[in-house]
């Protein structure tokens, strides 16, 4: 007899006498997940939440833009940060999955940091950030737990497990009990914009990790065009909320084409599009051919350095959603 009224008003609840005067610092991702787990610790602290939605570079097209605007009209106390720079210099030349990830994750952490020290810099004496928010969820704590095999870690998730003990901050976590779907009940509950909640699950490193091999600025910028053409083809489609998880990835070949009576060696992208519950088994998506051939006809024509889209029908397990 769950009902996302009573677990909102209760955590709340929780929250208020959890924290008291206390100041909470979180960092969000524009996901459901860290967006929820904010407006729970907002409606319980109000302006004693101080939020920061850093930009990677390893966005969604125009995704940092929009995302910020929605958080300001949703009343959070929000900083954005431009961090592109930094995370394209440290990434430079990286290739294999799990340096990227750690590379991320430790600049993620400096930025974070930097930013939380202003933050705390502009509180008057004597009041301190003493909480990390954290918009973890079950499932989250789950594969965290089972990818890590006796030997070998799977995939490093960099959002799990909070920031390193230098931080010393206390974390709080108003969602690790729920699945994602509960996540959205409540989310609804409490008025978050539904573009927000609808959203596809994103991973923390962003493009990153579709982009197979080292990461250029031309290669984001060729991932987010074909993405947002994708995307876009699933949301005027109705498959866009059919399916759990969709995303392009862009893949380290090249191969030939013709265009007009020119030979052309471009890149090749996949498209993935998956159903699932919780991320840890999926079904790839059956998306009709003739909405496959629109996206695919539609990326090749406008966007320059792409001549061969792909559709990936690989489920998980064996493979995993995404291809790092
Ligand atoms: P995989 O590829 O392991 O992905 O089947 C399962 C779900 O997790 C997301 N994912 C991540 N999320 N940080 C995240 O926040 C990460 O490092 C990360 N790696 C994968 C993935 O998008 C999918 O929803």
């Amino acid at each position: 007899d769950w009902t996302s009224d009573a677990f909102a008003e209760s955590t709340i609840a929780e929250l208020k006498s959890q924290l008291g005067n206390d100041h909470v610092i979180m960092a969000l991702s524009g996901g459901v997940d860290s967006t929820v787990a904010a407006v729970l610790l907002h409606e319980a602290i109000g302006k004693n939440l101080h939020c920061i939605f850093v930009d990677h570079g390893l966005l969604r097209k125009d995704e940092y833009e929009q995302v910020l605007d929605s958080y300001k009209n949703m009343g959070l106390n929000i900083k954005g940060i431009n961090a592109k720079e930094l995370f394209y210099s440290r990434l430079n030349g990286v290739s294999e999955p799990e340096q990227k990830r750690k590379i991320i994750g430790a600049s993620f952490i400096d930025v974070f940091d930097e930013a939380s020290k202003e933050v705390q810099s502009q509180l008057p004496e004597g009041v301190e950030v003493k909480w990390l928010g954290q918009g973890t969820i079950y499932p989250d704590i789950i594969e965290s737990i089972s990818v890590k095999g006796p030997s070998a870690t799977i995939k490093s998730h960099h959002n799990v497990g909070g920031l390193p003990d230098f931080m010393k901050l206390k974390v709080v976590e108003p969602l690790k009990t729920l699945f994602k779907d509960e996540v959205r009940r409540v989310g609804k509950t409490l008025d978050v914009d539904p573009k927000i909640l609808g959203r596809h699950p994103f991973p923390g490193p962003g493009l990153a990790i579709r982009i197979l091999g080292d990461i250029t600025e031309d290669k984001v910028r060729i991932l987010q065009e074909a993405d947002d053409i994708y995307i876009r083809n699933l949301k005027e489609s109705g498959w866009y909320d059919k399916v759990w998880q969709a995303g392009t990835i862009f893949l380290p070949v090249q191969s030939v084409g013709v265009m007009g009576d020119e030979r052309t060696y471009e890149h090749v992208v996949a498209l993935r599009a998956v159903g699932s519950l919780d991320g840890m088994t999926a079904d790839w998506i059956h998306l009709p051919y003739d909405l496959l051939a629109k996206i695919s006809n539609e990326i090749i024509n406008h966007v320059k350095g792409i001549n061969r889209v792909v559709y990936d029908i690989s489920s998980k397990p064996p493979a995993t959603i995404e291809w790092e």
